[in-house]
């Protein structure tokens, strides 16, 4: 069931939205060779909980951590380690929150110390599949033109994209209605309404789409070990274009003209 957001409980999520962006910046700013992505997780924790809120990864379906940390062919739910970030390394952060009972939820994903040009690469090209798919999130558009939109231009770049995962309706629950697949057929799928609210986030790797397990039951890798990146934010569906719930005063036509 989809559900329609309710202008008190907008607000609810722009406030959940607004503090996780200021943790994940906060994060950020922490990275560089040497640190541990464990650190990273405890960090997110405390700032989380300092302001009130929970960090919802924490013992979702038994996840261990409160964020996920994914290191280069780890695509998505990386488990924060006390190993020590290297130079060059491809980190993607995906962090989840509740304030008040609503959720966020956003990823990115950063070149450890810079000096990876392929890895930076596919993190822009990540980036702009989400920009391409957040600037058609309006009104009566369907789902499945832009899920389609962004498998193009991730595809049309040599990039694959990871399909067992998606992005996801969000609210009270961290996962509801409608699924938001990086992968689809123009035409298809659920019309967007004013006052629904889901996620966008392209997971996309430099070489084939077909992901595994690791033996820990969580972290998501490449088959073909590829570099993989992950780009997440957490919208609201206005009258004109969305509202970036999890990055305050950002306009998506200022970014993505
Ligand atoms: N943040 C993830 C998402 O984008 C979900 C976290 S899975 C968890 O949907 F197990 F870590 F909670
Ligand atoms: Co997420
Ligand atoms: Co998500």
């Amino acid at each position: 069931m989809i559900t329609i957001k309710s202008e008190a409980q907008i607000e609810k999520m722009r406030a959940a939205g607004a503090l996780l962006r200021r943790v994940e910046d906060a994060l950020a700013a922490e990275i560089r060779p040497g640190v541990t992505t464990m650190h990273l997780d405890q960090l997110f924790e405390r700032l989380v909980r300092e302001a009130g809120g929970i960090p919802s990864s924490k013992n979702y379906h038994g996840f261990p951590y409160s964020i996920c940390a994914s290191v280069d062919m780890q695509v998505v739910h990386g488990f924060p380690s006390e190993e020590p970030l290297r130079q060059g390394q491809l980190l993607s952060i995906d962090g989840t929150l509740i304030l008040d009972g609503w959720q966020a939820d956003s990823a990115f994903s950063v070149v450890v110390g810079g000096g990876n040009d392929q890895a930076q690469r596919l993190i822009d090209i990540t980036q702009e599949c989400f920009w391409i798919g957040a600037k058609m999130c309006r009104p009566g558009v369907k789902l499945g033109d832009i899920s389609h939109a962004i498998q193009m231009h991730a595809e049309n770049n040599g990039c694959g994209v990871i399909r067992d995962l998606c992005g996801h309706g969000i609210g009270q629950e961290m996962h509801e209605d409608p699924n938001v697949p990086n992968f689809g057929t123009p035409g298809r799928g659920v019309r967007l309404q004013k006052g629904m609210t889901f996620t966008i986030e392209p997971m996309i790797s430099l070489g084939d789409w077909r992901v595994y397990v690791e033996d820990n039951d969580w972290t998501i890798v490449t088959r073909d070990d590829s570099l993989a990146a992950h780009y997440e934010h957490t919208l609201l569906i206005t009258d004109g274009e969305p509202e970036l719930l999890t990055y305050p005063g950002v306009s998506v036509s200022e970014v993505h003209p």
